[in-house]
């Protein structure tokens, strides 16, 4: 699974609409609109098996994902906007995107690197969140269709420019959401630079397994298979030290509903007002980044299961940590693509990540990639009923 999306051609081109095959594997395009400076948009739609996925260009967002329930009926389990208009405006709260040039937090928006301090601009309070004010979700992807018979399958690169939000290097990255007949989405993140930099790549999926808009996920069950997380300041910085998560309500290494014990008067839990940490993920390997860490596997890190739909979502990755954030900031202000208003706890987000602020923490996996090197990370989300 590790290399799926990493090496597929484009094959099956049929059009310029993109590759498509009746009987297996489609992967189409069709028009989403102009951001207010002009670009054009598409949006993709990859099929296979009983599953589709659309996908933007703009931030390469995971705007659906329709997958049956226990009795065949078909559901988007995702929190998205109906429209580009939603996903352009200061208020979308990173919903299905591509996340970067480093997902989550760095502290005070600076780290050093190689003697050199550099100061990012601040989106977050004292803090930089998510790749700053005009992050990876904030711009336009270039697409590719590559799957064939098999594998739906897109590329999304894009080049950011050396001082792109403070950043040292130009950054090249490429993505590949690939979906397998198996309801098996995998996303594939490779990167290069021509300057020392630091990097972690994620993608900020809500949710919801009884389907998008249908209320809160406290009843479905969460397993994160991690003996230990990061706590945090009151700006969600990590504090350094990795804790761990026995006798805590960070304790999921045993199927537990999401809603057991979030309003816990636990110092933590009122910090994230819910869920909003880093797992240490249980890896037997360290899932440290040296040079390249594409020989590290790809290791089961979290079931999510909806006892009404009967629908399960197992999340592997080659990556050393797991974001586990609740949704605490939706505070029903957002209408999403069923025309349901989103309030708190309406969908969980699982990022895979290395560490938050990890430049600042050289105890933690390292985030610096140098020239030379290849940033390589898979994730893959399986859904079932
Ligand atoms: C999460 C982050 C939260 C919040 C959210 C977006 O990844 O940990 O604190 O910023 O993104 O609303």
């Amino acid at each position: 699974m590790a290399a799926l999306g990493a090496g597929l051609l484009a094959t099956g081109l049929a059009s310029p609409a993109g590759a498509t095959d009746d009987d297996g594997a489609s992967t189409t395009v069709e028009p989403f609109g102009t951001t207010p400076e002009g670009t054009s948009v598409e949006r993709w739609t990859l099929a296979n098996g009983e599953m589709t996925v659309r996908v933007l260009t703009y931030g390469g967002v995971i705007q659906t994902l329709e997958v049956p329930d226990a009795d065949g009926e078909v559901g988007n389990v995702v929190l998205g906007f109906p429209d580009l208009a939603g996903y352009v405006s200061d208020d979308d709260p990173y919903f299905g995107a591509l996340i970067g040039r480093y997902g989550n937090r760095i502290a005070g928006g600076r780290f050093t690197l190689d003697g050199t301090t550099y100061q990012l601009p601040l989106n977050d309070g004292p803090n930089t969140l998510h790749g700053g004010p005009q992050g990876f979700d904030d711009q336009v992807w270039q697409a590719t269709p590559v799957g064939d018979d098999d594998v739906a399958a897109l590329r999304l690169e894009l080049v950011s420019p050396d001082g792109d939000q403070g950043f040292p290097g130009t950054l090249t990255t490429t993505v590949t959401y690939s979906l397998d007949a198996d309801s098996r989405l995998s996303i594939h993140y490779a990167a290069t630079t021509d300057a020392p930099t630091v990097v972690n790549l994620t993608n900020h999926t809500y949710w919801n397994l009884a389907g998008e808009g249908s209320g809160d996920v406290y009843d479905q069950t969460l397993q994160i298979h991690a003996g230990a997380y990061t706590p945090v300041d009151e700006t969600l910085i990590p504090t350094g030290e990795i804790a761990p998560v026995a006798g805590t309500p960070f304790d999921f290494r045993e199927p537990t509903a999401v809603g057991a014990r979030i309003r816990e008067d636990d110092q933590q839990l009122l910090y994230g007002q819910g869920y909003d940490h880093n797992w240490v993920l249980d890896r037997t390997d360290d899932g440290a980044r040296e040079g390249s860490d594409s020989e590290d596997a790809l290791e089961e890190a979290a079931v999510v299961h909806d006892p009404g739909s009967g629908r399960t979502l197992t999340i592997s990755t080659t990556e050393p940590g797991l974001q586990f954030y609740s949704g605490n900031f939706l505070d029903g202000t957002l209408v999403g693509t069923g025309g349901h208003v989103y309030r708190q706890s309406d969908a969980v987000v699982l990022e895979t990540q290395h560490f938050p602020d990890s430049p600042n923490h050289p105890d933690f996996p390292s985030t610096v990639l140098r020239p030379g090197e290849v940033y390589d990370s898979t994730t893959v989300f399986a859904l079932a009923h």
